[in-house]
């Protein structure tokens, strides 16, 4: 089992769109251990950004992420990192498949809705960032119907 970290962006939430893109995370079966409505504070967005510091797109995205509330989420289920970022599709959604959130719901190519950690390391350096006080342990009823034990 893998907890990853999710942001949904101003855009989702501009957009009234926040309800249908969390359907789509508990609809596949990733359970919800973190939920937050929070403003991203400038300290924030450097931090969890610090691996795009001095590209083109830097400046913009840190502004974006900043200008209103986003919502933070800690998801849980096997292979939950890459599980989500299928879900989510290619960055932007010009180029995202049909059935992926970015491939529905936009086709931008400066906003595309969702964040999603992309390795185990990321996963648990935003989920710090996000989420110092640690997720919520619980056992949803419908895990055996979920998951494989493994
Ligand atoms: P994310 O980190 O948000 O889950 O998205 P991602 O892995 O698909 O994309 P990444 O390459 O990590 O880029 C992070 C975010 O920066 C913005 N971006 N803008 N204008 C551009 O060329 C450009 N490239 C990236 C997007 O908001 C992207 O999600
Ligand atoms: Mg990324």
């Amino acid at each position: 089992m893998q907890t990853t970290l999710l942001l949904f962006k101003p855009d989702t939430l501009h957009r009234g769109l926040v309800g249908r893109v969390l359907a789509r995370f508990e609809e596949k079966g990733l359970q919800l251990v973190g939920l937050k409505l929070m403003q991203m504070s400038q300290e924030t967005a450097a931090k969890h950004y610090a691996e795009h510091v001095g590209r083109p797109f830097y400046d913009g995205l840190v502004e974006f992420m900043t200008s209103s509330p986003i919502v933070a989420l800690a998801l849980r289920g096997p292979d939950a990192i890459a599980v989500a970022r299928r879900l989510m599709g290619k960055t932007f959604g010009i180029e995202a498949d049909p059935g992926t959130i970015r491939g529905d719901f936009g086709c931008s190519k400066s906003y595309n809705l969702v964040h999603g950690s992309d390795s185990e390391e990321s996963a648990e350096r935003e989920l710090g960032i996000f989420f110092p006080e640690g997720v919520l342990d619980w056992t949803p009823i419908s895990a055996p119907w979920l998951w494989d034990d493994e």
